[in-house]
């Protein structure tokens, strides 16, 4: 429990798969500083699990929806919008990629599995944030994504989803400015790694794990609850005066040469 107080404050959560996902743990810092929530899952296949975190909160909403479509998009904020009101803030993390397309030359990758990868990680961002901007109110609201650093630099095995990370990153900023004048800021954190279902199936997820935490300032690898306090104070009004921003929580790694 930290010392910022959301009672009253709504958001919606896009990602939540287990009890890893880091959609989960920011999803519980919301709820634990008093906001109450919609969680989307993407299907029936993790309906159960997700339904078992959510059910002792006693006042959440639970809301399927696969992202490929804007239709599914829009239908679940009006779910969202029907339960809760108005919208506080909005959180992204989804991403997902064939995994033939992480790992192997980067040079393999099939036009289709650019396509999927770009489709689900990075555009769904856009339907989210232009069918969930009118549902926030007049004091505007906060929208934050998940990317990682190899939208900038090659990571091997990372592949089509350090292009995606790319174009998020860029998608972050160009929407924080359209939305800026509605009061809507939209941030991304850049995660160091931390095990969950999608870095899994990365190839040499493992190594890139054991060098970060060799290799970053601090010495060792970050956890999700660093992620997910982080992500605490890009929703509430401690960051008021931050949009358009990619904030590193990775121990430092993104800052060194060799
Ligand atoms: N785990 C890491 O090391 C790490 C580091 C930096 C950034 N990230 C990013 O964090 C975000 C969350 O990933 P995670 O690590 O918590 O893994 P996760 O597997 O728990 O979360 C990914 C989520 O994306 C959802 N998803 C995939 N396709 C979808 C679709 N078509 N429609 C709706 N939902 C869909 C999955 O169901 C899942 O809930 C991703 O954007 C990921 O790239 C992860």
């Amino acid at each position: 429990m930290y010392p910022i107080d959301l009672e009253g404050k709504t958001g919606i959560i896009f990602g939540v798969a287990n009890h890893r996902s880091i959609a989960w743990a920011i999803a519980q810092v919301l709820h634990e500083a008093g906001a109450r929530l919609a969680i989307c899952y993407q299907n029936e296949r993790v309906m159960e699990p997700v339904a078992k975190l959510v059910e002792p909160w006693g006042n959440g909403v639970l809301i399927e929806c696969d992202v490929s479509s804007d239709e599914n998009v829009a239908t679940a904020y009006k779910k969202a919008s029907k339960e809760l009101g108005r919208l506080d803030y909005i959180v992204h993390s989804i991403a997902f990629a064939n995994r033939d397309d992480l790992g192997g030359p980067f040079v393999e990758t099939s036009r289709e599995g650019f396509k999927l990868a770009l489709d689900v990680s990075a555009y769904s961002l856009v339907p989210i944030a232009r069918y969930g901007a009118p549902l926030m109110g007049e004091d505007g609201g906060s929208i934050l994504t998940m990317t990682f650093q190899a939208s900038t630099s090659v990571f091997p095995g990372y592949n089509v989803m350090g292009t995606a990370k790319a174009a998020l990153e860029n998608e972050v900023k160009q929407l924080a400015n359209d939305l800026g004048p509605q009061n809507i800021r939209v941030n991304a954190i850049s995660a160091g790694p931390l095990d969950t279902l999608s870095s899994r199936v990365i190839t040499g997820y493992r190594d890139m794990k054991r060098i970060h935490a060799e290799r970053s300032p601090m010495g060792r690898n970050i956890t999700t609850d660093e992620v997910a306090k982080t992500a605490l104070y890009l929703c509430c009004d401690m960051s008021s005066g931050v949009t358009g921003e990619i904030l590193h929580v990775d121990t430092g790694y993104n800052i060194m040469g060799m």
